[in-house]
Parts: structure tokens; C-alpha cells; sequence
């Protein structure tokens, strides 16, 4: 029988060279494998338009300022679908003019929607009582920061909800919220 020499066999740091290539293809397909089906399960975003959409009623219809104003009175804050589907105030000013901003209305604690309290002119959670005033700054926690600002603009008559991403004029802080 003849026997191989030492210098034959391959060394340990061949084997582990040839172990770093095979697996290291072996890696590279099931990666390219993976990247289609893990991009699969990521929900589509929602299609850009200059960072606004329409605000829309509970139905899904788009609001039209004429339409809203014909049913809210001045000081009235209605729940209507705005940014990413959040449901966002739009505030009625005194004016009877349908304010430049509105409010994003989920809590800053845990995310409950927050109701308007006419009678007590503030935004009071029933989940654990944190509390904000008319301009959705938050006056009573445990809600850590004031409910988020979103743009209000009317174009042709439909009012749009778009992102606000200067200071806040409530704390003259960053947005949290961008
Ligand atoms: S979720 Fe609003 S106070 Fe807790």
C-alpha cells in the first residue's frame, strides 16, 4: 500500500480555504434567495405627492372645505382621516375658517385617540387622563410630549393634511413627531 505523504494531505488552512469558499458561495444564494421574499412581507408605502393627501370622512370620501364648514361651527375640532390614515382634528377658528393646522389625535402615552371636551375646552384621554389644551399641547401627563401637528391646506376647495416638519410653535422645539 503506498503512503501519502504529509505534504500530500491538504492542511488544516487549505480545508478551512475551502470550507470559506464553498460556504461563502453557499451564503451568497441563499441570500439572494432570502432578499426578494423578506422584501415581500414589507408593506408598499403609500405614494409620496408632496408628503400630503387629502383628508378624508370616516366613509373614506374626500372632505371639501365648503362641505365641512356647511356642518361645523367656529370652535368645532372633528376626527377626520389624515396622514398615513391617523385620525387628525380639524379645528374650526373663531373666524369660522378651517384652522392651518390640525392635530394628530392619538396619544402621546399609549396611542389611544384622544376626544375634544367642549366643556372643559381641552383634549381629555379616557385611558389613563392625560390631558391638552385647545393647541393639543399636553398640560397634564402622564402623556410625555403634545399631540402631533400636521399642515392644513385647501386647494380647489379639498382640504389637504401634510406633513409638518418646522419648529413647533408651541414649545419653539423640533418636532417630535419627524
Ligand atoms: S393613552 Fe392617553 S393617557 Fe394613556
Amino acid at each position: 500500500m503506498t503512503q501519502l505523504s504529509s505534504n500530500d494531505v491538504p492542511s488544516m488552512g487549505r480545508r478551512q480555504f475551502m470550507n470559506l469558499l464553498t460556504f461563502g458561495t453557499a451564503t451568497g444564494v441563499a441570500l439572494g434567495a432570502l432578499y426578494p421574499v423578506a422584501n415581500y412581507f414589507m408593506p408598499l408605502r403609500a405614494g409620496g405627492g408632496g408628503g400630503g393627501t387629502s383628508a378624508k370622512d370616516e366613509l373614506g370620501n374626500p372632505i371639501t372645505k365648503t362641505g365641512w364648514l356647511a356642518n361645523h361651527q367656529a370652535g368645532d375640532r372633528s376626527l377626520v382621516q389624515g396622514l398615513k390614515g391617523d385620525p387628525t382634528y380639524l379645528i374650526v377658528n373663531e373666524g369660522g375658517e378651517i384652522g392651518e393646522f390640525g392635530l394628530n389625535a392619538i396619544c402621546t402615552h399609549l396611542g389611544c385617540v384622544v376626544p375634544w371636551d367642549s366643556g372643559a375646552n381641552k383634549f381629555i384621554c379616557p385611558c389613563h387622563g392625560s390631558q391638552y389644551d385647545t393647541n393639543g399641547k399636553v398640560v397634564r401627563g402622564p402623556a410625555p410630549l403634545s399631540l402631533a401637528l400636521a399642515h392644513v391646506d385647501i386647494e380647489d376647495d379639498t382640504v389637504l393634511v401634510k406633513q409638518w416638519s418646522e419648529t413647533d410653535f408651541r414649545t419653539n422645539e423640533n418636532p417630535w413627531w419627524a
